[in-house]
């Protein structure tokens, strides 16, 4: 007998997965459009769509068989991550079907995220979309469980108080740091940030919008803060923990 197609998604996020491993998963953008061939030359997948980010690596797919599909997916993470299936399983989620619809429409709305209600994972999913499109599309029906998925997470912004809140992690962080310091200080506070990776730029932004111009950034590579430096010039970057 014929088994019926499934949507899946297969992945692991903050809060299922340390850092280390989500950082050998990710996928940078620039490498979507492989992921996705990669993934569909898979025996039992039909369609695939990766959704990449600090705090999650989701791969969403339609396959012929759940148990093979699921199966295939994993050791192809695991191939392309250096991480053992055996581990991988620890920290992996899998949904099907609309479970795995309502799971995307939760990340979307930004239920899912460290911050509720953050708007940066909307863009994300767009972004998906998007890169999809470029690439010959994303296939059928993942197409279709994205878009909607986009609508229901703008209709959950737009009709909701969700979003009302700190818009982001960075910002949060950004925010709750200067709430535990003295007014008086903020100004003349030299900041410390650790890791000048996509989010240690972002607080260094909003820091600098808050008028904190002092930072003092622990990195582990020199071209990021270089990056970080040309591009916000009125702010001054120590990168040596020697304080003058
Ligand atoms: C959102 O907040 C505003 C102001 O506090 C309030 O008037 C409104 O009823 C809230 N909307 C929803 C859907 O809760
Ligand atoms: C951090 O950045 C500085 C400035 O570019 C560089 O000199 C230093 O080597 C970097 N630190 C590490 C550990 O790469």
């Amino acid at each position: 007998m014929k088994e019926r197609s499934s949507i899946a998604v297969i992945g692991l996020s903050v809060h299922t997965a340390p850092v280390e491993m989500r950082e050998k998963l990710a996928i940078p953008e620039a490498q979507w459009s492989r992921a996705i061939g990669e993934l569909c030359n898979l025996n039992h997948i039909e369609e695939a769509a990766v959704l990449s980010t600090c705090n999650r690596m989701e791969i969403y797919v339609v396959a012929l068989s759940w148990h093979r599909g699921i199966r295939e997916v994993m050791e192809w993470m695991s191939k392309t991550s250096g991480i053992p299936v055996s581990e991988l399983r620890e920290h992996l989620f899998m949904l099907r079907d609309s479970d795995a619809t309502r799971h995307l429409f939760e990340v979307s709305a930004g239920l899912d995220s460290l911050v509720l209600g953050e708007g940066q994972i909307l863009a994300q999913v767009k972004q998906v979309v998007r890169v999809g499109q470029d690439s010959g599309g994303l296939g059928k029906n993942i197409d279709r469980l994205f878009k909607d998925a986009i609508t229901a997470g703008k209709r959950v912004r737009s009709e909701t108080n969700i979003s009302s809140g700190a818009v982001s992690v960075s910002s949060a962080a950004v925010e709750l740091a200067l709430m535990k310091l003295p007014k008086a200080h903020f100004l003349s506070a030299r900041m410390l940030v650790i890791g000048a990776g996509k989010m240690g730029k972002l607080v260094i932004k909003h820091l600098s919008s808050k008028g904190c111009k002092r930072i003092v950034v622990v990195n582990r590579s020199a071209e990021k803060v270089e990056a970080i430096r040309e591009e916000l010039k009125d702010v001054e970057i120590i990168t040596s923990l020697s304080m003058r």
